[in-house]
C-alpha cells in the first residue's frame, strides 16, 4: 500500500515533520512517498496511492501557494481516499485565544479557497528557524518570540513541535486507513 506525503515548506520544519510522518507510515508497513508541492511532475497522478497526507506551513497568515495549486489540481482524487492535512505554524503552540482563533480562520479560509476540506486535521507547532532567516526576518522573529515571553538565542533554532502529539495523530490516521482498506 502506498501513501503520498505532499508537503510545502519555507524554512524546512514542515519537511522535517513530513519525514517523520513518512517514517511512521513505513514502520506501519506502508510505502511512503514524499513529494514537494513546488516540484510536482506534470504527469503526477494520485491513482497509485491509497491514502494521502498533506502538510503546509503558515507565513503571514497564508499557507504556501504551491499547496493551494496542488489542492486545486488534485482535490477530487484526494477526497476519494483517506486524507489528512497537517498544518504547521507558531500559533499552534499558543494558548492565546487570538492566536487560536486566527489559526482557525486562516485554515478555514484555505479550505474554502481550495475547495478541499481534509478528513483528518492536525495543527502542529513549528519552529523558529533563526539559522535560516536573513537579518530582517531574524530580527522580526526574535521580536515575535519576545512578545510570547521567549528570550530566544538567535544563533540556534528553537523547535516547538510536539513530536509525541504528531506521532499519535499519524498513528490514528494509519489506523483509519487500515479500517478503510479492510472494509473495501
Ligand atoms: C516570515 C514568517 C511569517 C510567519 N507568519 C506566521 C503566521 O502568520 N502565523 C503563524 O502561526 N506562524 C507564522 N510563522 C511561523 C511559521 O509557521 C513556523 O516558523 C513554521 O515552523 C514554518 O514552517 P516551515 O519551516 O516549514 O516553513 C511565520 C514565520 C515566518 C518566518
Amino acid at each position: 500500500m502506498r501513501i503520498a506525503i505532499i508537503y510545502a515548506t519555507t524554512e524546512g520544519q514542515t519537511l522535517k515533520i513530513a519525514r517523520r510522518t513518512a517514517e511512521l507510515c513505513q514502520a506501519a508497513g506502508y510505502e511512503a512517498e514524499l513529494l514537494n508541492a513546488v516540484a510536482v511532475p506534470a504527469d503526477f497522478i494520485m491513482a497509485p496511492y491509497e491514502a494521502a497526507v498533506l502538510l503546509s506551513s503558515v507565513h503571514v497568515g497564508h499557507y504556501q501557494a504551491a499547496m493551494s495549486t496542488f489542492l486545486n489540481d488534485y482535490k477530487d482524487d484526494l477526497t476519494a481516499i483517506p486524507n489528512a492535512f497537517i498544518s504547521v505554524s507558531l500559533s499552534a503552540a499558543s494558548t492565546d485565544q487570538d492566536d487560536v482563533d486566527g489559526l482557525r480562520e486562516v485554515t478555514d479560509d484555505f479550505y474554502k479557497q481550495t475547495g478541499f476540506t481534509p478528513l483528518y486535521e492536525h495543527l502542529a507547532a513549528g519552529a523558529f528557524r533563526f539559522t535560516r532567516y536573513d537579518f530582517f526576518k531574524r530580527w522580526a522573529m526574535k521580536l515575535i518570540a519576545a512578545q510570547k515571553g521567549i528570550d530566544a538565542d538567535t544563533s540556534k533554532d528553537l523547535e516547538l513541535t510536539d513530536w509525541p502529539a504528531l506521532d499519535a495523530f499519524v498513528k490514528d490516521f494509519l489506523a483509519a486507513v487500515a479500517r478503510t482498506s479492510d472494509a473495501a
